[in-house]
């Protein structure tokens, strides 16, 4: 299209730097194949991927064991590229980045909550948080934010407590503090409630729609308990590395 101005003479079209449309979408998978090894041993762990994640919002990605949850995850945090296909956050493409501006993504915009806490057991829960800032890269001392996080997930009582003396739910929100001291737009976490009863796994989710709330955090994460799957906006599932559905608030995406 040529856009004219009123004496019907051509002009450059404005160039918004973001569409306003895009920026509903904080992450967005095209096209993503994933295959492992080669010739006759080559495992296809996805194919076809695409999906949307709208910010604001908790997406829950479901599947069995070996779906392919836990590739797809590394590959939409950036740990990992997939074999085909792109991911764009924010409308900026993240496949194809060097370690250098990946780690500076992860450092800035993005939590990574993994299904084993990952806890040092000889460090405090505070300690724990801090080290998180550290690995992170920020400068900051972190103490105070370490206790922000800590407070965000109902543990800053407990902070000078190591981790095995924590329970597995008290583990996972420290596990999730470490992952949001940095203040993340996008909190990814693979199978955050699996090692939890389903009591402490839905104070997880419960913790995961407060910071949603409050904080306008996004979340992305990984599940196969039916019960977390009624309390998140949105459910993506996968089979054998396929999406079969997706849902939004329990109706069909069309
Ligand atoms: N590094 C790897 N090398 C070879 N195959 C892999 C590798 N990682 C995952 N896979 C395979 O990819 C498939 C999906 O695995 P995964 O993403 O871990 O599933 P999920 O997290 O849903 O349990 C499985 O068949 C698994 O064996
Ligand atoms: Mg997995």
């Amino acid at each position: 299209m040529r856009l004219q101005n009123d004496e019907g003479k051509a002009v450059a079209p404005v160039l918004t730097e973001k569409q306003p449309e895009d920026s509903e979408i904080i992450l967005q998978a095209s096209g993503i194949k994933r295959v492992f090894g080669r010739g006759g041993t080559a495992v296809t762990a996805l194919s076809d991927i695409h999906l949307s994640v709208p910010r604001g919002a908790v997406v829950a990605l479901k599947g069995r064991s070996g779906s392919g949850k836990t590739t797809l995850l590394n590959i939409l945090s950036t740990l990992d590229d997939p074999t085909e296909g792109s991911v764009h956050f924010e409308g900026k493409e993240i496949t194809g980045l060097s370690a250098r501006a990946r780690n500076e993504l992860r450092r800035r915009d993005i939590g990574l909550v993994f299904q084993a806490y990952g806890l040092v057991p000889l460090m405090t829960a505070l300690e724990n948080v801090e080290f998180g800032l550290r690995i992170a890269g920020s400068s900051k001392a972190g103490r105070e934010e370490a206790e922000w996080a800590l407070e965000r997930v109902g543990m800053k009582e407990r902070m000078k407590h190591r981790p095995p003396e924590l329970s597995g739910g008290e583990q996972q929100r420290v596990a999730v503090a470490r992952a949001i001291v940095h203040k993340p737009k996008l909190l990814i976490a693979d199978e955050p409630t699996a090692e939890l009863d389903s009591r402490m796994g839905l104070q997880v989710i419960r913790l995961f729609r407060e910071l949603v709330n409050g904080s306008g955090m996004t979340i992305l994460l990984t599940t196969h308990d039916p019960d977390i799957m009624e309390l998140v906006d949105h459910v993506i599932a996968l089979e054998d590395g396929k999406i079969v559905s997706q849902t939004i608030k329990g109706s069909p995406v069309t």
